[in-house]
């Protein structure tokens, strides 16, 4: 148990792009955790993470690091389908672990990990980002408290991952091998159905969806779109988007009956409007980095308290079902009907 007073320490599996753009600048800053170790399959990008964050320890062998009792968390920042046995082997060698989402990349796997986590004792957090912070709270409240009504309709959109082969073949390399394991919509779509589980804090039962390949040598589906109806009568509906040379700028609206709430990501705020009032939340800071922060924060604290982590491995396979149906649908160009989740 960490010692009140005493930073945590953590080591980083997996140092690639987020890690060394976020991760480690969050880590770094922050004094309630030490980070002490580092490790990559790929020695170069372990060192230097090292070298940034000056930790002298560096290892391309994981089990160092999970055998290592001065270590009480690890963060899982692998490709999602490396990502369940890395995390599963940490929470059995009795560590604390937060894993990139998605999970997993499937909901079978999912479930896997989550029993392990059951019968290790030990906290699992996913990585959903950007459900964090100022901005998601005020939205989730302002939907809460009834000030745009009900029944919702959500609209998402993510555009992401510029087509660029010849500018970035290591980039061009990287999402192709992920379209190999599922369409964007598993990937920057897991962010996406945790916000709509967070915002509408219903089930959804209903998916209809369709899949369009820009071009013929994409293992899978790059442009994504889904309708989704919840339980509860809220709608929503999603795109993403992958490995398009231009695109515009994402959507993210809630309509109601009284009024319309959105996200305005690039200027970090959130606005409400109705008929009587305009209402804004904004972020002094940037916004990815304050939700890393967030992010971070949270998972010291519940280390510290020993309480399970919100957005864990509940929430992280309420995102799976959602995004695995869509992804079924656009499959079987077939709606998908989803059984209503179990209510803690
Ligand atoms: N939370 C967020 O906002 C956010 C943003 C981007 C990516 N992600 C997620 O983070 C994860 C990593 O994404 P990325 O873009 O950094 O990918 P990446 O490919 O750049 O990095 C993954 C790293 O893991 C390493 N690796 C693979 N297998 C390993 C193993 N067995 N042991 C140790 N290292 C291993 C690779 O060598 C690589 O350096 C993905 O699941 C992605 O969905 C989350």
């Amino acid at each position: 148990m960490a010692q009140p007073g005493t930073p945590i320490g953590v080591a980083i599996l997996g140092c690639g792009d987020i890690v060394m753009t976020q991760h480690l600048p969050t880590l770094i800053a922050e004094r309630e955790a030490r980070l002490i170790a580092v490790c990559d399959v790929e020695e170069a990008r372990a060192r230097k993470a090292a070298d940034i964050s000056g930790c002298d320890y560096y290892t391309t062998d994981h089990r160092r690091i999970l055998s290592d009792p001065e270590i009480a968390a690890v963060f899982v920042c692998t490709p999602p389908w490396v990502t369940p046995a890395l995390t599963m082997e940490a929470l059995r060698a009795g560590k604390d672990v937060l894993c990139e989402k998605p999970m997993a990349t499937s909901v079978e796997k999912a479930l896997e990990v989550a029993a392990v986590e059951r019968e290790s004792g030990q906290l699992l957090q996913v990585g959903f980002t950007y459900r964090h912070g100022p901005l998601m709270d005020a939205l989730q409240s302002w939907i809460a408290s009834g000030r745009l009504g009900r029944p919702l309709q959500i609209r998402l959109s993510l555009f992401d991952e510029v087509w660029n082969p010849e500018g970035d073949p290591e980039h061009y390399g990287r999402i192709l091998n992920t379209l190999r394991h599922g369409p964007p919509c598993l990937h920057d779509g897991a962010h996406a159905a945790d916000h709509l589980a967070f915002l509408t804090g219903a089930s959804p039962v209903r998916v209809t969806a369709q899949g369009l390949k820009t071009r013929p040598e994409f293992p899978s589906p790059n442009y994504n779109s889904a309708n989704i109806a919840f339980d509860n009568g809220d709608q929503a509906k999603l795109e993403v988007g992958w490995f398009l040379p231009h695109f515009p700028k994402g959507e993210y609206q809630i309509l109601g009956p009284n009024g319309m709430a959105y996200l305005d990501r690039s200027n970090a705020e959130a606005v409400l409007v109705t008929d009587s009032i305009t209402e804004r939340v904004q972020l002094s800071e940037d916004r990815i980095r304050s939700c890393f922060r967030a992010q971070l924060a949270k998972f010291l604290a519940c280390i510290r308290e020993r309480r399970t982590p919100v957005p864990g491995s509940r929430e992280g396979i309420a995102s799976l079902r959602l995004t695995q149906a869509i992804a079924d649908a656009m499959a079987a160009d077939a709606p998908i009907t989803m059984e209503r989740e179990e209510r803690a």
